[in-house]
């Protein structure tokens, strides 16, 4: 492996996580060569080189790696555009989603689609919901709609980057608090991360309030704000 595999691979445990990396013989070579016993010790598996989405959900398959999947339905892995230039990341399915196995799908969703859709649509922007992708952080339904564990995330997060370097969109826009927290590795709330261009690796994202919060009846100023978020978000892209 040359220098510069080398410091890809390092950012990518960085940004799953993994805080330590001992050279100890050949570990990283033995986590490449051997999946089964590198997740018995918790290294996730690295983005194979050539990734695809197929390829993601052939390696999520029926997913156990953790308690997530005891009540699910349906893995919801993403949906949209491959090609998108655009990426939103939500948290993680609610109720609606789970029944489909589509995010984005439910109330929340529905005011996703609007904000897309009526956004572009006003700012002469000629895309359209089904243009971007659309995914989450977790890829199955937290119980009672909780918020996803540090270690749900972590596992999920696997697939989540591998998504996003699958893609290579032109920017990622972060749905709420878990998504930011997910790609920023950030304890700031929204309030304070949003309306500005963050990175995850070299990929310009824009952090804004997550649907759900702007069903809320009392939260205008929010609804102002994502709005101003998104048409941000849409210029860049597509300008
Ligand atoms: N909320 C999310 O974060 N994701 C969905 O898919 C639906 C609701």
């Amino acid at each position: 492996m040359n220098r510069e595999d080398l410091r890809d691979r390092l950012a990518f445990y960085r940004d799953l996580g993994v805080k330590e990396v001992f050279r100890r013989g050949a570990a990283i070579e033995q986590t490449e060569a051997r999946p089964q016993e590198a997740a018995a010790i918790s290294i996730p598996p690295i983005a194979p080189s050539g990734d695809t989405l197929l390829k993601i959900i052939e390696d999520l398959g029926e997913c156990r790696r953790c308690r997530l999947s005891e009540r699910r339905s349906k893995i919801v892995f993403g949906s949209g555009n491959e090609n998108a230039r655009l990426v939103f990341v939500g948290e993680g399915p609610g109720a609606d989603e789970d029944e489909q196995g589509l995010p984005f799908v439910g109330r929340a969703g529905q005011l996703l689609t609007q904000m897309i859709d009526n956004t572009a649509a006003k700012e002469g922007i000629p895309i359209r919901r089904a243009d971007v992708y659309i995914c989450n952080v977790v890829k199955c339904r937290p119980p009672e709609n909780r918020t996803p564990l540090p270690e749900e995330m972590e596992i999920c997060g696997e697939f989540l980057f591998r998504q996003l370097l699958a893609i290579r969109p032109k920017a990622i826009c972060a749905l709420g608090s878990t998504a930011a927290k997910a790609l920023l590795n950030t304890k700031d709330g929204v309030t304070r991360l949003r309306g500005r261009w963050h990175k995850w690796r070299d990929l310009p994202v824009m952090v804004t309030y997550h649907p759900s919060y702007l069903l809320r009846p009392y939260n205008q100023d929010a609804k102002r704000e994502a709005w101003e978020d998104l048409k941000k978000v849409l210029h860049f892209v597509y300008d």
